[in-house]
């Protein structure tokens, strides 16, 4: 019962995704420029070599990777990466796409140089699962660049996003109160950078996996 439940909200996700993929960047514009700031290419630039973002969304990551970097992007809905696809295209950018889900990615281990995810660990049902694929999937010593938006530092705040949580979470799977970054310091990962603002409400983290011993 449990698995055919979550295997239905999946699926809810999934379709609400492709649904909002038409217009995600123009809803997201304003709250990208004020609330998550430089945070893409603040990030995106530590990418190196053969480079996995998982939930690329409309690709909106994109512009800000190094020219010399081969991308792939996996995204549980083919409507958010049919945009994707598009604006690779229009940036004249090569770009191999799947779709699946970010807790069960369909490559081998250390496959990659660099994993991405940004703004998606906040949607995903499963965040151990996710950074555990993440880590799976990139090489030891390869890049694990995640940013998102995270529960507040400030007391009144993050009382705010529980009670947000309480609608969000069964309407969309959206979380506001949950911080990756304490998962991925569980992981087999050594943290390089990371910078949080915006009352403590976003996170971005440029890491790598720990190099095999
Ligand atoms: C808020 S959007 C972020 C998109 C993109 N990462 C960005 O930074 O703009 C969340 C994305 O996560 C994807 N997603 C949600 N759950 C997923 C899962 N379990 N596996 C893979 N993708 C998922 C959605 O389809 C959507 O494209």
């Amino acid at each position: 019962v449990t698995d055919r439940a979550s295997s239905a909200r999946a699926e809810r996700a999934r379709r609400l995704w492709d649904r909002r993929a038409a217009d995600y960047d123009a809803r997201i514009s304003g709250t990208e420029r004020r609330w998550f700031r430089d945070t893409r290419s603040w990030l995106c630039r530590h990418a190196r070599g053969d480079t996995l973002e998982v939930a690329i969304g409309t690709g909106l990551n994109l512009p800000h990777y190094p020219p010399d970097v081969r991308l792939t992007g996996l995204d549980a809905s083919t409507g958010m990466t049919a945009v994707a696809a598009r604006r690779a295209r229009d940036l004249g950018r090569p770009l191999e796409l799947h779709q699946g889900d970010a807790g069960a990615l369909p490559f081998p281990d250390a496959r990659f140089d660099t994993v991405v995810c940004t703004f998606a660990l906040c949607g995903v049902p499963d965040v151990p699962a996710a950074v555990s694929e993440l880590v799976r999937v990139v090489r030891p010593g390869g890049g694990v660049l995640i940013a998102d938006h995270v529960a507040s530092t400030f007391p009144p705040l993050r009382l705010l996003q529980a009670v947000t949580d309480l609608v969000t979470v069964p309407w969309h799977g959206e979380h506001f109160g949950r911080r990756p970054l304490a998962v991925l310091r569980a992981a087999d990962v050594v943290v390089d950078r990371e910078e949080r603002f915006a009352l403590g409400t976003v996170e971005r983290v440029v890491a790598h996996r720990t190099p095999a011993g």
